[in-house]
């Protein structure tokens, strides 16, 4: 069943920047994310969703329900942004419990709800801090608790996990997809982080300045980008000036390298560098130089400036305005 439907919507600003004509449709249960550079237009289309912007032109469903003219308390949405989600002044229990009351949810059962839902985003015990006293990734835990707990039927994340460091943005990546399946939640995810687009998502919506370019599973996107602008953004890639402006791609881990020539690109080896589990190995071709991936032990064969030729697995051909 098809949960959110975004049916060519248009917001522009005044200054003619914005969204058009985005046609967009999430299924119940499923977590897609729009990815794209800074100013692409992600967190114009979320804010249309929950009704912080009103749209130009096209309508926005829910459950086969337009919400375009609701105000956002009264869509059945809730929003999780980068930063500043927690009211600083209230502790962590009340800020989880405002919301509940003003729904007039029974005292004992929001005691109840609470409790559970610190216990799912493994908080449990941290009820009395105030905001200041967490750290960032405690603070958005608290923050997508806040929002789960108005039982939303669409949830919307503008890059919650931005401002954290590397190593909690992933932690906290695993345990929100794990959330999200357990309690087979229907979320719209934003980030310009292509890693993360990657590991979370079941479909990925690429955009690019203010258009969706390629949509399709984390596979599909990766393995078969449609256009360069897509191959160049997800990934790593190679691109090779072919005659007739016709330009080759290749992932690095589709390179194979051997030694002497008649491959499909002969080289020289230009630098050898180890990135922990595998080893980068960039090479002189008369193409450009070309980057590929190769295993420890190949590494140990190689020295800079050997004549090398190597063979695309994997690639991808398009062609120049
Ligand atoms: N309130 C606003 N007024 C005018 N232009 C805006 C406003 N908000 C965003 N924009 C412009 O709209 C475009 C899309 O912005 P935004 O949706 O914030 O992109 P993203 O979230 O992908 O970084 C950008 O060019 C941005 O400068
Ligand atoms: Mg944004």
């Amino acid at each position: 069943m098809s949960m959110l439907e975004i049916i060519n919507m248009t917001k522009l600003y005044k200054t003619g920047d914005g969204v058009k004509d985005i046609n967009l449709t999430i299924r119940e249960g499923e977590l897609v994310t729009l990815l794209g550079p800074s100013g692409c237009g992600k967190t114009t289309i979320l804010r249309t969703i929950g009704g912080f912007l009103n749209v130009d032109g096209g309508d926005i469903r829910i459950a086969g329900q337009s919400i375009i003219h609701l105000p956002p308390e009264k869509r059945p949405t809730s929003m999780v942004f980068q930063a500043y989600n927690l009211w600083p002044h209230m502790r962590v229990f009340d800020n989880l419990e405002f919301g509940l009351k003003l729904r007039k949810i029974p005292r004992a059962e929001r005691a109840r709800r609470i409790s559970e839902m610190m216990a799912l985003v493994k908080m449990s015990g941290m009820e009395k801090k105030y905001p200041g006293q967490m750290s960032g990734g405690q603070q958005q835990r608290i923050a997508i608790a806040r929002a789960l707990l108005l039982e939303p039927q669409v949830l919307l994340l503008d890059e919650p996990f931005s401002a954290l460091d590397a190593k909690i943005r992933q932690q906290m990546r695993e345990e929100l997809r794990k959330i999200q399946t357990d309690l087979n939640i229907t979320v719209a995810f934003v980030t310009h982080d292509q890693e993360e687009a990657m590991a979370l998502s079941d479909r990925v919506v690429v955009m690019n300045k203010g258009n969706i370019e390629q949509e399709g599973s984390p596979q599909d996107i990766y393995h078969r980008p449609q256009s360069r602008y897509v191959a160049d953004f997800i990934g790593e890639m190679n691109f090779l000036q072919m005659p007739d402006k016709k330009v080759l791609a290749v992932r690095p881990e589709h390179v194979e390298v051997s030694p002497g020539s008649g491959g499909d690109l002969d080289g020289y080896v230009r630098t050898i560098m180890m990135l922990g589990h595998y080893i980068e190995m960039t090479v002189d071709t008369d193409h450009g130089i070309v980057k590929a991936f190769i295993s420890d032990e190949q590494a140990q064969s190689f020295g800079r400036g050997d004549a090398v030729t190597l063979r695309f697995g994997r690639k991808q051909e398009y062609t120049t305005p």
